[in-house]
């Protein structure tokens, strides 16, 4: 899949370096060259003769190895490469990159080349979280720079969420991405997320509690298969991925009109949680407390978009649900995916008890014509990596 491809691997210094090991093990496998470049922070977490071993190439450590200089130049070192990687990519090179510092070889690297860069950041949630590594990555966003990650989770350093490497597995599949060459490479897929609001007057609305993170995951996911990705959202609390195109919205109506200015597509995944009924009378002016007594709202039947897409005439070949159940998960989903006359239903127990909805992780079950798979708890970017990867098999007719 990457035979040809050149790529340099520059390795930080965080616990998560361990990781970069099977990163290169997988590239060497999909007929990627690598080139190392492990920091000296990087070699307190792995040591250099696995980092070279494992590459079948030599390793460079040093900006001042006058062999490396008379042989190639970090110059070309830099531009030799199809694709720069940093994995981990911790705060401080972060910060170093988005200020343009060259102290080293690998900041040197990172200034002198002329190819893209994708930064596979690790790091303590509150150092992940602090405004001035948000502020560097908005910089290096702005500055073109790829990111894959961080995932939520349990870190080394005992605390959760924000923070964790993207695993070896995915940070892969955004490399293949970024050099153009997923499975999915050409391919439209169309994903929408998050919930509607429907509004009751001109400051109040009807909303739930749908956060968009799976249907943002699943774009992420799918976009670093190679595809081409409409997001269509409503207002989530996650903020969409990079690299895919976006289209706003707010309530079910709009959400609708977007998705069928989006077709045709190859594939439709509908992981929106769109509100049912919309106030039959949206009120022009804000509704005021008056002798009247309570107000009573009318409601009326939203469009439905998953179960309009599926009898479309621009139908797209693949047509994925979302159930979202409290009880009879698996019946309900089912029978949702006859009536909807989608291909595959992914159900999900959204009950209060599970923290599914609005959490991070997700628990769902895969409904086909020919059967039920049970997923087991997974973080929702795990689940989107997985999904997305079915997805590629059944388009591309390859096994997974
Ligand atoms: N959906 C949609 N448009 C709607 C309602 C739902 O596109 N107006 C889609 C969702 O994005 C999801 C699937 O339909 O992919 C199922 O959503 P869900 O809320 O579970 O189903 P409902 O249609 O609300 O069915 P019920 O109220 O019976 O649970």
């Amino acid at each position: 899949m990457l035979a040809d491809k050149r790529i340099l691997l520059i390795i930080g210094g965080g616990i998560a370096a361990y990781k970069a090991l099977e990163l290169i093990r997988l590239l060497r496998g999909a007929g990627a060259a690598v080139s190392p470049v492990l920091t000296r922070a990087g070699a307190q977490f792995v040591t250099p003769l696995s980092v070279a071993a494992l590459a079948g190439s030599p390793l460079h450590q040093d900006l001042f190895d006058l062999t490396a200089e008379a042989e190639m130049g970090h110059i070309q070192l830099s531009r030799a490469a199809d694709l720069v990687v940093v994995t981990p990519c911790t705060a401080d090179l972060m910060a170093k990159m988005a200020g343009g510092h060259a102290d080293d070889l690998a900041t040197t690297l990172l200034m002198a080349t002329d190819k893209r860069v994708l930064i596979a950041p690790a790091m303590n949630v509150r150092m992940w979280e602090h405004p001035a590594t948000q502020r560097n990555l908005a910089r290096l966003r702005a500055d073109g720079v790829l990111v894959t990650g961080p995932t939520h989770g349990d870190m080394a350093c005992g605390e959760h969420g924000p923070g964790r490497m993207a695993e070896p597995a995915d940070i892969f599949a955004a490399i293949g991405a970024a050099l153009h060459d997923g499975p999915l490479k050409g391919r439209r897929i169309l994903v929408t997320s998050g919930p509607t609001h429907e509004p009751i007057d001109p400051v109040r609305y009807i909303a739930n509690r749908s956060s968009g993170a799976q249907g943002t995951a699943l774009a992420a996911a799918l976009r670093d298969l190679g595809a081409k990705v409409t997001f269509v959202t409503g207002p989530a609390t996650v903020p969409p991925p990079p690299g895919v195109q976006v289209l706003h919205v707010e309530t079910a109506r709009q959400m609708l009109e977007a998705v069928e200015g989006a077709l045709p597509a190859d594939a439709a995944v509908f992981a929106a949680a769109v509100a049912d009924w919309r106030v039959a009378q949206e009120a022009t002016q804000k509704m005021k407390k008056d002798a009247s007594g309570l107000p009573v709202l009318a409601f009326a039947e939203n469009p439905d978009i998953l179960a309009t897409v599926s009898r479309h005439r621009l139908r797209p070949g693949l047509v994925v649900g979302f159930a979202a159940e409290t009880e009879n998960v698996i019946a309900h989903a089912q029978a949702k995916r006859l009536r909807k006359g989608c291909d595959w239903m992914v159900a999900n127990d959204v009950s209060p008890a599970t923290g599914i909805m609005g959490g991070t992780e997700n628990a769902v079950h895969l409904i086909t014509e020919t059967g039920t798979e049970n997923w087991p708890r997974l973080p929702k970017t795990e689940v989107a990596a997985r999904l997305a990867a079915r997805i590629a098999a059944h388009l591309t007719g390859q096994p997974e």
